[in-house]
Formats: C-alpha cells, sequence, structure tokens
C-alpha cells in the first residue's frame, strides 16, 4: 500500500479542512500517481473536495462511522475492518491513502512506499502527521530537485520501509 501527502516543514498537511497551498506541479503529481487506482480517504478530506464528490478515474473509498452517509463515485466503508476487506481485492501496490491525518497517522505503517510533497515553509496548520523522519523503519530512497511555484520552494519525497 501507498501512501500520498504535501506536507509543510512542520508536517503540517491542512487547516480549516482545507489544503495549505495550491500546488499546481504537486497536483500534476498527485493525479499522476493516482489515475485508475485506489484512493482511501476519511470522511472530512471528501468533504475539502470540489462537489464533495469522489475524485474521476478513481475508485475511491470513504470511511465514515455514519450509516446513512452517501457521496458520488464513492464506495462508502464504516470500519477498519470493511475497509481492508475490500481492500484485500486489489494489487496492495494499486492503494493509495490520500488522508487526512486520521487515516495517514493510523495506517502509514502498512505502506510500504510514502509519496510526500515537502514544502518548505510554514504554512500555519491546524491538522499534522507523523514526522516521517523519526520512523527509523523508514527511509527516503528518491528526493527531486526543490521546484519553486507560487511563492513555495518544495521537494518531491519517496520513502520506503525498510527490508528486514
Ligand atoms: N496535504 C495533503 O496532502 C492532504 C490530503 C488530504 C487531506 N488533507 C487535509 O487534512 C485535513 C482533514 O484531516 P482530518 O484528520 O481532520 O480528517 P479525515 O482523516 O479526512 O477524516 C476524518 C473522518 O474519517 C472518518 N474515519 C476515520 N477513521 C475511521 C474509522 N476507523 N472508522 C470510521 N470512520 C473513520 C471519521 O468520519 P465521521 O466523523 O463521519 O465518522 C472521521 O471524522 C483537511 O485540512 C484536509 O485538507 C491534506
Amino acid at each position: 500500500m501507498n501512501l500520498i501527502v504535501a506536507a509543510d516543514r512542520n508536517w503540517g498537511i491542512g487547516c480549516n479542512n482545507a489544503l495549505l497551498a495550491s500546488i499546481p506541479g504537486d497536483m500534476k503529481y498527485f493525479k499522476e500517481h493516482t489515475m485508475d487506482k485506489v484512493v482511501v480517504m476519511g470522511r472530512r478530506t471528501l468533504e475539502s473536495m470540489p462537489g464533495r464528490r469522489g475524485l474521476p478515474k478513481r475508485i475511491n473509498y470513504v470511511l465514515t462511522s455514519d450509516p446513512g452517509f452517501e457521496a458520488e463515485r464513492c464506495i462508502i466503508v464504516h470500519s477498519e475492518n470493511e475497509l481492508f476487506d475490500a481492500l484485500s481485492q486489489y494489487d496492495t501496490d494499486d492503494v493509495f491513502l490520500i488522508g487526512g491525518s486520521s487515516i495517514y497517522n493510523r495506517y502509514y505503517r502498512m505502506c510500504d512506499r510514502l509519496y510526500v510533497t515537502k514544502i518548505d515553509a510554514d504554512l500555519g496548520a491546524d491538522t499534522f502527521i507523523t514526522n516521517f523522519d523519526e520512523d527509523s523503519d523508514y527511509e527516503i530512497v528518491s528526493e527531486s530537485e526543490p521546484v519553486s511555484e507560487n511563492g513555495v520552494t518544495y521537494r518531491f519525497l519517496i520513502y520506503e520501509k525498510k527490508q528486514d
């Protein structure tokens, strides 16, 4: 399983249930990696998306405890067990956790690969994820050159779980 996230230098990922910055290059990177794949998100992340709809051309799973919850283009699941039973039908390389913090923090250790767009700024987040640099089970295997866009500088990092 994979995870894909954009985080600022404090590992902040959002504020007021929205993203911290609009970065076209990161949107493109996200789309390239998740297109035709399976994406998994929490209910709050879905509600932060345009039209409160699942992403096009992807299989969207949304976790919520609300038994009556519905959303266009989404498969709704109500528990961890229901989620992972459903995901067992896919190749794990095709599954991406796409947020938010409740999903990233609870399940990142189940991921072999973490795609992190690391923004070199403090963007005043109210929502944070684990500092992957402090998890000795993961190492950076790829790091792009810095890119500057819309007043922010960022790099694409890939972390992989270390082999035993
Ligand atoms: N920077 C990025 O790459 C990125 C990506 C995605 C999101 N974000 C940001 O992250 C923030 C949202 O994160 P968040 O942590 O507040 O919300 P979230 O993880 O998107 O959603 C939380 C909700 O998911 C449901 N949920 C989670 N685990 C569950 C479980 N085991 N069983 C049943 N339901 C479960 C619950 O919904 P119910 O309350 O309905 O039960 C919970 O309230 C926003 O600011 C968003 O913009 C950033």
